[in-house]
């Protein structure tokens, strides 16, 4: 009697990739995935996007010259698959907090192809630990809907943060 052998379902292959610090050289990648993150939380216009561009090139530039922003990101053979940043902001002083400023994890993006293997959370990972060692008591962050799901994983939980809208935006989350 022929038995049929049962299909063992394929999982999908993880490709390898290696998560590192980005460099000043990086700029145009991490402007790339700036522009892209925002496209695909909704903005649309092309000259708002080609502008702010331009701002945040330069305004990542000179806090990276400054230590105050640090990227990584995630390649696979020289390809890059995603990336994200760790801005130290600046905060207003409260008792307990000797520095005034806090670690915030933004401009998280990972191309559409590369989703769903990881990418972000290596990321995240890499920022969770830079934190760590430089002895920085927490990350925040502002989640997309995408993001939440990645971030939960990693322990992040939500704030008691509140907004007023004074006017919509189309953006706004
Ligand atoms: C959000 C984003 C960065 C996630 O990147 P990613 O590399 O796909 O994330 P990961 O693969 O590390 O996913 C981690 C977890 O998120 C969830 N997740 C990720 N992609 C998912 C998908 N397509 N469907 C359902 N869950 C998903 C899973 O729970 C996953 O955990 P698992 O590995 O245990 O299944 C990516 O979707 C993206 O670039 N989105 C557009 C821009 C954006 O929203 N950026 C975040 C701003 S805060």
């Amino acid at each position: 009697m022929a038995t049929k052998k049962k299909k063992r379902a394929k999982k999908p292959r993880r490709p390898a990739f290696a998560v590192r610090k980005v460099t000043l050289k990086d700029l145009p990648i991490l402007v790339h995935q700036r522009r892209a993150m925002w496209r695909d939380l909704g903005a649309r216009e092309q000259r708002e996007l080609d502008r702010a561009d331009k701002v945040y090139a330069r305004w990542a530039r000179s806090r990276m010259k400054s230590g105050n922003l640090m990227g990584w990101v995630a390649e696979n053979g020289g390809k890059v698959l995603g990336g994200g940043c760790v801005w130290l902001q600046p905060v207003q002083p409260r008792p307990g907090h000797k520095l005034m400023i806090q670690p915030y994890l933004l401009s998280m993006y990972t191309e559409p192809r590369s989703r769903g293997l990881g990418v972000a959370s290596g990321v995240v990972e890499k920022a969770l630990e830079w934190c760590r060692k430089n002895r920085f008591s927490q990350l925040r962050l502002h989640a997309s809907e995408m993001g939440r799901k990645v971030y939960l994983k990693h322990g992040f939980e939500r704030t008691w943060e509140m907004r007023r809208r004074i006017k919509k935006l189309r953006e706004d989350s």
